[in-house]
């Protein structure tokens, strides 16, 4: 069975989104494998992000994801992956189609809600940067 993680940004626990969010993964009928709740090291986040380092937007983008908790999610099912894509819509918040979590929720700018995997090989490494073998009871 495919698995995907999802993290609900620092705006997202902010703004009071989380059930909400959970709430349309459920309703969608996708199963929950993992969740946990807490704030993004500073290392962490530049590792999860390594790929934009030497971007204009890198350190914003690193202070607001370590800026507050976060929620982290490990979601299952067939396809789950471009579903959930799908279900969270386009990056920036003019593309971002009304009915998508940031199509509803987000404005312009970094904070943008929440982050998913795009692909089966980036949902292996971000499990395993986030929940890691030692952090799980499977
Ligand atoms: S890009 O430019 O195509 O590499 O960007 P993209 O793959 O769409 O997005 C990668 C993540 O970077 C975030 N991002 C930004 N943050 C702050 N400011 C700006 N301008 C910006 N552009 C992209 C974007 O939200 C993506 O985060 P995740 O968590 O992967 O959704």
């Amino acid at each position: 069975m495919e698995r995907t993680l999802v993290i609900i940004k620092p705006d997202g626990v902010r703004r009071h989104l989380i059930g909400e969010i959970i709430q349309r993964f459920e309703k969608k009928g996708l199963a929950i494998a993992e969740m946990k709740f807490g704030t993004m090291t500073k290392e962490l986040a530049e590792e999860h992000y390594h790929h934009l380092a030497g971007r204009s937007f890198f350190d914003e983008l690193i202070d607001y994801m370590t800026s507050g908790p976060v929620v982290y999610l490990v979601l299952t099912g067939e396809d789950v992956i471009d579903i959930i894509r799908k279900m969270v819509g386009a990056t920036k918040a003019v593309d971002a189609v009304s009915g998508t979590i940031r199509g509803d929720y987000a404005l312009p700018g970094t904070e943008n809600i929440i982050h998913a995997s795009d692909s089966r090989d980036s949902a292996t490494i971000e499990i395993a940067r986030f929940f890691p073998p030692f952090d799980t009871k499977k």
